[in-house]
């Protein structure tokens, strides 16, 4: 349970309103003249059920107890919920505040363990490892710069130099520094490996990868997930590539470290590493906001990999062709730099700084690069590969925005797949018709028991409010859909809050700015979701299905609170006006949502 969720259910929303509103209670839906604006007729009325309000009169609005706190004190999300923690005498935990402060110990420890490994690399102990780094040209002074170490081969041998340096268990755990052994005793993490440090942004030391130097598995042993380190967000190295992306626009990333080390050593100073996973938007994003342009630099194993190819169909959908003319995000351009076979950065650089030069230049425009991946996976000649050929490329094709690049695309492909361009459309709206057949099959309402709609979308159960949130976060050009919307549409508080803040805010990183840790959570979750690739037509009749839905939802949920006054009106020996607002209420929802079906018509 969230803590959002433990507040509101430790607080009874009849108590809270009646603290500050004079309630009439004699119904089980008590009433009240509205406290939001001057009435004299009560159309103020709060469902104890449900824990919800709702303004009948001319406010025609309502919501939890979290909106009603908000609206009383006129406070943001962050505030309310304070205050509401208070009177429910629920400690907010303030995860931000927290983390900081207990991130400081462990950064600390992670210090302290550098400066070890680095007098270990040193020593005698280190000749071997002084060695291997100097075969691979690196000397100490390169070492030194680029906080590489030793980690002893002993069970606890930092451990022991973590203790008499007075940093507590806690840290050093907490730090991934030390691990837990069966017997419950404290042993090294890293035993036997070359060490090298893994900075933030900041050039706070958050982790380390250890490279084995004997040929044992892994190859590389890296700081498990800790409050610290995240691997999925992490892009090694730029803390030294920051300055140098923002002044030249452009940003290089490969995959390992040793590609970094050897880059920057080189004077290719806007390098960073994903660190072995497919890269990931949230990774894009990171330096979207300092560079026009990234060129991936793939190692030739795993170009033609699977992952790969869907994390780049991922990232090309998030990026790639975010419209120029949305205003929010300019357009990213993203590129592929193809090294000879079997070299990685690292070795091509060492090789020839040149030559590793040539192929940045020479890179090419992702979806040129993806059409040259779909065409060598699958075979273009037969009937079936033209077609999953067609069916991987024809939606991002489709998505391009500039009507002359987009023809040049259509017409490259239509040759490589021997057919016309008319033929590739042709094939191409077939696809598309039984794919949306068989996604609107797939597509399922179910109700949940606390009465929200869920939204199935492919499999993946995706509640319709925050499915419309990841669009308009995914696809800048989308937000002219979501704007206008009543905050109202969406009933859950942290949703509601998002979409608000959203509309405020420019940049998702701005977003984030402005965000209490329950939101940055639920953020999380929302833009860790996968959206289906679709073509800009697909993902326009998408949200605007989004749309349509939320508001039948809110619809549906007016009527029910409608019949409810009424019913409770008709049993109680009260005779009231308050019906006369309630009716008048019931007409014009009846009336919206005959239109709604009419439209969907
Ligand atoms: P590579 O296998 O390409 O390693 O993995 P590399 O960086 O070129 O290392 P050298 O040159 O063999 O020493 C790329 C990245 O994937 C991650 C590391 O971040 C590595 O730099 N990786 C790889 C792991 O985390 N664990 C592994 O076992 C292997
Ligand atoms: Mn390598």
């Amino acid at each position: 349970m969230s803590q959002v969720d433990e507040i509101k259910r430790a607080l009874d929303i009849v108590q809270v309103v009646g603290e500050t509103v004079d309630l009439d209670t004699r119904s089980r839906t008590p009433k009240a003249n509205c406290p939001f604006h001057a009435e004299r007729t009560p159309s103020f009325v709060l469902f104890p059920d449900s824990q919800s309000w709702r303004c009948f009169g001319s406010c025609a609005t309502g919501g939890d107890v979290i909106s009603f706190i908000m609206k009383r004190d006129d406070v943001d999300f962050r505030e309310a919920l304070q205050s509401a923690a208070k009177s429910a005498g629920i400690e907010l935990d303030n995860k931000e505040s927290e983390k900081r402060a207990s991130a400081s110990p462990l950064i600390e420890a992670n210090e302290i363990a550098l400066g070890y490994f680095w007098t270990q690399l040193r020593s005698a102990a280190g000749s071997d490892a002084q060695e291997y780094l100097s075969n691979r040209g690196i000397d100490m002074d390169a070492a030194r710069r680029r906080d590489m170490g030793l980690a002893p081969s002993g069970m606890d041998t930092l451990t022991g130099h973590l203790k008499t340096s007075n940093v507590s268990g806690k840290a050093a755990a907490g730090a991934g520094l030390v691990v837990q052994s069966a017997d419950g005793g404290w042993r090294d993490m890293f035993r036997g490996r070359l060490t090298i440090a893994i900075r933030d942004a900041e050039g706070r030391v958050v982790g380390f990868g250890g490279r084995s130097l004997d040929g044992s598995e892994p190859k590389y042993l890296n700081t498990s997930r800790t409050e610290l380190f995240d691997k999925s967000r992490i892009l090694y190295g730029l803390n030294w590539a920051e300055k140098n992306i923002r002044s030249s626009r452009t940003a290089v990333v490969v995959e390992g470290y040793m590609d970094v080390i050897a880059a920057h050593e080189h004077g290719f100073e806007n390098v960073v590493a994903s660190m072995g996973t497919a890269i990931t938007s949230d990774q894009v994003s990171q330096v979207a906001n300092m560079a026009d342009t990234v060129i991936l630099s793939l190692d030739s194993d795993s170009a033609g990999q699977e992952a790969t190819l869907n994390s780049l169909e991922t990232v090309w959908g998030a990026f790639g062709v975010s419209g120029a003319g949305a205003g929010r995000r300019s357009r990213l351009e993203i590129k592929i730099a193809r090294l000879e076979s079997g070299k990685d950065p690292d070795e091509a650089i060492r090789n020839s700084p040149n030559e590793w030069q040539d192929a940045l230049n020479n890179a090419l425009p992702l979806l040129r690069w993806l059409m040259d991946a779909y065409v060598k996976r699958f075979d273009p000649k037969s009937p079936a590969g033209k077609s999953s050929i067609t069916e991987k490329l024809y939606p991002l094709i489709a998505a391009v925005e500039n009507p002359y690049e987009q023809d040049r695309y259509l017409t490259e492909l239509a040759e490589r797949l021997e057919i016309s361009i008319e033929q590739l459309r042709s094939n191409a709206s077939q696809i598309r018709s039984t794919q949306t057949r068989r996604q609107s099959q797939r597509r399922t309402v179910t109700r949940r028991p606390d009465g929200g709609i869920e939204f199935t979308h492919g499999g993946v159960a995706a509640s319709l409010e925050e499915h419309l949130i990841s669009l308009v976060l995914a696809y800048p050009d989308l937000s002219e859909f979501a704007t206008d919307l009543e905050d109202e549409l969406f009933e859950d508080i942290q949703n509601r809050s998002l979409f608000v803040l959203w509309r405020t805010s420019v940049t998702i990183d701005k977003l984030r700015t402005s965000l209490t840790p329950d939101l940055e959570e639920r953020l999380d979750q929302i833009t860790g979701r996968t959206l289906p690739p679709a073509d800009q037509p697909n993902r326009v009749a998408d949200i605007s299905e989004c749309v349509r839905r939320l508001h039948e939802r809110h619809l549906r949920l007016l009527k029910s609170q409608e019949e409810r006054v009424l019913q409770e009106m008709a049993t109680g020996d009260e005779v009231d006006q308050t019906r006369g607002i309630v009716d008048d209420n019931a007409l014009k929802t009846n009336d919206r949502l005959k239109n709604l079906f009419a439209r969907q018509r």
